[in-house]
């Protein structure tokens, strides 16, 4: 069984997905930082990205291995290097919605995900979860929040991997994000019709997690 959770960077995506998969005792899968993976391998192997034939020959060497064994975790690697943090970097933030608008890129993508998740149970989340990579999972949310929370929270996790970050900054770089992610021709991010909306602008997190749990329990 799969849970969907999709909506736009810093809308509490994260937190609320390991919490859930955590206390429902499902896997935690972050599909975004798939495409930051491949982001981090195409800016290692010095990719052009307007290169169709480089994209494809490049994807055709990329070994991506992900773990889901810690509870409510997910560590990804490329080859045998853990790249979990590394992927998290300025430089792979700035250049992932490009690499995520290619159709070869999200091909691949889509396939592993859904092969990943045949057996088990999972919370997924990401931007086309529900809408185009499991439009018929049973329970898919859609979480959205203020652009100034939405800045603050982007700031504490680029605290956590010690970058240092002006708040307008990582605004401005929310906005350019959105737009691309929501105006991309392949699987834009945009609320699955029969998702259920939670904004967390106002809620405690614990709050936002019962919400959906509430849900759930319908
Ligand atoms: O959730 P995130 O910020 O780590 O995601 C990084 C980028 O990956 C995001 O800008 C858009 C892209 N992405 C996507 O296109 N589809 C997904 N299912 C997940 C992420």
């Amino acid at each position: 069984m799969v849970i969907t959770i999709d909506g736009a960077a810093g809308v509490g995506k994260t937190s609320t997905a390991k919490e859930l998969a955590k206390r429902l005792g499902y896997q935690y899968f972050d599909t975004g930082a798939m495409y930051r993976a491949v982001t981090f391998f195409f800016i290692n192997q010095n990719v052009d990205l307007t290169s169709v034939s480089e994209v494809n020959n490049s994807l055709k060497s990329i070994k991506l291995h992900i773990d889901f064994s810690s509870e409510s975790n997910m560590r990804i690697f490329l080859d045998e290097d853990d790249i979990s943090l590394k992927i998290r970097s300025q430089e792979v933030t700035s250049k992932v919605s490009a690499v995520s608008a290619i159709k070869e890129v999200r091909e691949m993508m889509v396939q592993i995900q859904r092969s990943f998740t045949k057996k088990g149970n999972f919370v997924v989340e990401g931007r086309d979860i529900g809408t185009v990579v499991f439009p018929d999972a049973k329970y898919k949310f859609y979480l959205q929040a203020d652009y100034d929370i939405r800045a603050k929270r982007r700031l504490a996790d680029f605290e956590k991997i010690n970058e240092a970050k002006n708040i307008n900054e990582i605004k401005e770089d929310l906005e350019t994000r959105d737009k691309y992610d929501s105006t991309r021709k392949l699987s834009p991010l945009k609320k699955p019709v029969d998702a259920i909306i939670i904004d967390t602008t106002l809620c405690s997190f614990q709050e936002q997690v019962n919400q959906i749990l509430k849900h759930i329990e319908k």
